[in-house]
């Protein structure tokens, strides 16, 4: 039997759940937005250690078997460090699945937008370049975006517009090297109308394809937990794109 706990820093990791849902009806699923501290993107690796070590204790308790870390900053900074401390659960991460679809599209060039700290870390670019070396891959920090998201500020498209638009015509694809970013997807492909790979939508078939080979798939309808560090409210608002359906957000202090 499965229980899935998921994390970001927000509500971006909600888009990896809500694809969740959909292909793993079935599942139990626990998701932290650890709000309190969002932004994740201007953190130190010291700072995030901590984040990510709090939440991964706390779903540990809570008898979790997988866990998602539906954030890209984590994935790039601690990630192999979170593997070995937690060495007997299993922990699946957002990036290399999108890796694995840039490789597979096989663009000249690519976009990768993404915060500041994914960014300086440089795990896409290396990652791709030693799978391919002849994708040329431009990283371009976009930390205005994450805070935006949250607020559901309305002048996000002029904001995109000025990240965006001077790429357009210089590379094949764009990469959402960020969870959040596929909130605004939509708003995206109006300036940029190439294809985008978000690093929300890869994850899905890797976490089905390891729970049906450990036979950990549930039979029944599962249940969801949601729960934000910050404030109950501004969470539900900020996230009209999930569906909540009788899914309630708790206040969880950790
Ligand atoms: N959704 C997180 C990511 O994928 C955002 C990090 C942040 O809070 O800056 O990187």
């Amino acid at each position: 039997m499965s229980k899935i706990g998921i994390f970001d820093s927000g509500i971006g990791g909600l888009t990896v759940l809500k694809r969740l849902i959909l292909t793993l009806p079935n599942e139990d699923y626990i998701y932290i937005g650890d709000n309190k501290n969002c932004p994740y993107g201007d953190k130190t690796k010291e700072q995030l250690w901590e984040y990510a070590t709090k939440i991964i204790d706390y779903f540990i308790k809570r008898e979790v078997n997988l866990i998602i870390v539906g954030c890209n900053t984590v994935n790039s900074n601690i990630f192999n460090e979170l593997i070995i401390k937690y060495s007997n659960i299993k922990i699946i991460g957002v990036i290399e699945s999108t890796i694995e679809k840039v490789i597979a599209l096989n663009p000249n060039s690519c976009l990768i937008i993404a915060t500041k700290q994914t960014i300086k870390a440089k795990k896409y670019q290396q990652k791709i370049n030693e799978q391919n070396k002849g994708i040329q891959t431009i990283n371009l920090a976009t930390p205005l975006l994450v805070p935006m998201i949250e607020e559901n500020n309305p002048n996000i498209e002029i904001i995109l517009r000025n990240y965006l638009e001077e790429y357009t015509d210089q590379v094949d694809i764009l990469v959402l090297g960020c969870t959040h970013y596929e909130i605004v997807e939509d708003k995206i492909n109006k300036i940029f109308n190439k294809p985008i790979v978000s690093s929300s939508a890869e994850i899905v078939v890797k976490v089905k394809c390891y729970l049906e080979s450990n036979n950990l798939t549930n039979q029944t309808k599962g249940k969801t937990e949601i729960f934000t560090t910050g404030n109950v409210g501004k969470f539900i608002e900020a996230s009209s794109f999930f569906d909540y359906n009788n899914k309630k957000v708790s206040s969880l202090d950790l």
